[in-house]
């Protein structure tokens, strides 16, 4: 606990579990970054709920362990879990009841929350003008997003969301999505699982890919794609150009395949590189930016597509 980088929220060691002869996760390494939204982005079956109830501590490890704000959740679960707030598949409520007091009475479980509070969290996630309807009335959406004022209630720094848009329609998704943007922004902390690319893509700043049980690769969404930082281009003299883009300080590195160029270089100097070329009657025929999209990237590792 002494070498805890307070940076670094939530952290998995080593993480492994099985049930009998499969190994549901193996040797897992997360590191969640303090007040980013990470993606934790997997096809089904992958791993992620595993992780998840391994994390909050509803099953046990058969190896390694997890730590939330540098406490092993081994010896510190419910010090740790004072600070966390969490939506598992999807949360149950009380339908005869109305939001209001659904979250009264989850409230009351962790402690006192005063009627303020109530009213705060309702309006945190939209459900004000709904909060004292009975359950039974909300559509799935308000449901999860009842949930996720729930999980709120006793303003944790860290939030644990188990695909929490699975099953809602595209613009209760959207809704959703915004949701965690805000939360973000707003300072917290929040690990979320998701099958979707496109989801992870629009909502997180980090992503972590998990695959068979196995942490494929994380870090920084921006990072990762490294967008923005290619160009691709067609020329008329691609061996001459390979040399004159080779030559620029800020040109990173050059892949050539036929007459199409990878160039590394910012995409905002495109005007800079196409004059550098014309300079030694080089022309180009195209030249666009290189968005590798998510999509692109997850097929690179895992060799596999994912439904979006
Ligand atoms: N209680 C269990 N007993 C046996 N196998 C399980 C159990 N829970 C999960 N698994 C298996 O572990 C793997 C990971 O599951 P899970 O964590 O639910 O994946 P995800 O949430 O990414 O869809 C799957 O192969 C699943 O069948
Ligand atoms: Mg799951």
């Amino acid at each position: 606990m002494l070498d805890h980088d307070p940076e670094v929220v939530l952290r998995t060691v080593g993480l492994t579990k099985r049930y009998g002869r499969l190994t549901a996760l193996a040797d897992l390494e997360l590191e969640v970054p303090r007040g980013q939204v990470y993606g934790f982005l997997g096809p089904n079956g992958a791993g992620k709920t595993t992780t998840i109830s391994l994390i909050l501590g509803l099953i046990a490890p058969s190896g390694g362990h997890a730590e939330m704000f540098g406490l092993d959740t081994r010896t510190h679960l419910s010090e740790a879990l004072r600070r966390t707030g969490a939506i598992l598949e999807g949360p149950s409520f009380y339908p005869h009841l109305s939001g209001r007091d659904n979250l009264r009475v989850w409230g009351a479980l962790s402690g006192s929350i005063g009627g303020r509070r109530l009213d705060e969290v309702l309006e945190l996630v939209g459900l004000q003008a709904r909060g004292r309807d009975k359950v039974r009335t909300y559509s799935l959406g308000m449901k999860q997003r009842l949930g996720l004022a729930a999980a709120l209630l006793h303003d944790p720094d860290l939030l644990v969301l188990d695909e929490p848009t699975n099953g809602l329609d595209p613009a209760g998704m959207r809704e959703f999505r915004q949701l965690i943007r805000e939360l973000g922004q707003m300072g917290k902390t929040v690990f979320v699982s998701s099958h979707l690319l496109n989801e992870v893509e629009l909502m997180c700043d980090h992503v972590g890919i998990v695959k068979g049980g196995r942490l494929l690769t994380q870090g920084s969404v921006a990072t990762l794609l490294g967008r923005g930082q290619a160009l691709e281009m067609q020329v008329t003299d691609p061996e001459k150009a390979v040399q004159v883009l080779e030559s620029l300080d800020w040109v990173e590195g050059v892949k050539r395949q036929d007459d199409r160029l990878v160039v590394d270089a910012p995409s905002e100097r495109a005007a800079e590189l196409s004059r550098a070329l014309a300079e030694h009657q080089i022309y180009l025929s195209v030249l666009r930016p290189l968005d590798s999209s998510l999509e692109e990237f997850f097929l690179e590792v895992t060799g596999e597509e994912m439904s979006r």
